[in-house]
């Protein structure tokens, strides 16, 4: 099983979880590339496999920087997602409560609105919270990927 993880970013602690699902994700049947969204577009959804959008909130409720043009390009573009299959960890921080993870929210809004389908829940994760991203992402990885082997089996 292929899995993309594609990674939003400002200041890398989405990138530091990415890091932390790869070491639990890759093994035998399981390969897993993480690429930074920075030069993406649209077409990175033509991979083979699942995908995992790992990122950030900033601004009043933006997608990071770094994800701008993927998303923008998404939004314009409008490609049809159907065969997509894809989960959303969402790095934020309750004291933005207006935007509480917004940058998840939207990317998972969009891809939805695409037709492609969510795997799972989608992870909030609170800065504030005391908890490390790279901690929730250890406990929650395994489940998830539970959730994407059935996924995988049904769309093969
Ligand atoms: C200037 C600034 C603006 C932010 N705005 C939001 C926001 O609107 N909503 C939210 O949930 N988190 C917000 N955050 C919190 C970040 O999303 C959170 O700290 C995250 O872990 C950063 O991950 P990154 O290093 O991968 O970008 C903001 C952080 C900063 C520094």
């Amino acid at each position: 099983m292929k899995l993309t993880i594609l990674v939003g970013t400002m200041t890398g602690t989405a990138q530091l979880v990415a890091q932390e699902l790869e070491l639990v994700w890759d093994g035998d049947d399981v390969e897993v590339e993480t690429l930074l969204m920075d030069d993406l577009d649209a077409s990175v959804f033509g991979r083979e496999g699942l995908f995992l959008l790992c990122t950030s909130t900033y601004g009043q409720g933006d997608v990071p920087d770094n994800s701008k043009k993927l998303f923008d390009d998404l939004a314009t573009k409008r490609p049809d997602l159907a065969g997509v299959r894809y989960g959303v960890f969402g790095l934020g921080d309750r004291t933005y409560a207006e935007t509480f993870n917004f940058g998840g929210m939207k990317f998972d809004t969009l891809l939805g609105d695409l037709g492609a389908k969510r795997i799972g829940e989608r992870v909030q994760h609170d800065a504030s919270s005391g908890v490390l991203p790279e901690e929730k992402a250890e406990e929650w990885a395994e489940g998830w990927l539970a959730q994407a082997r059935e996924a995988a089996a049904q769309t093969a």
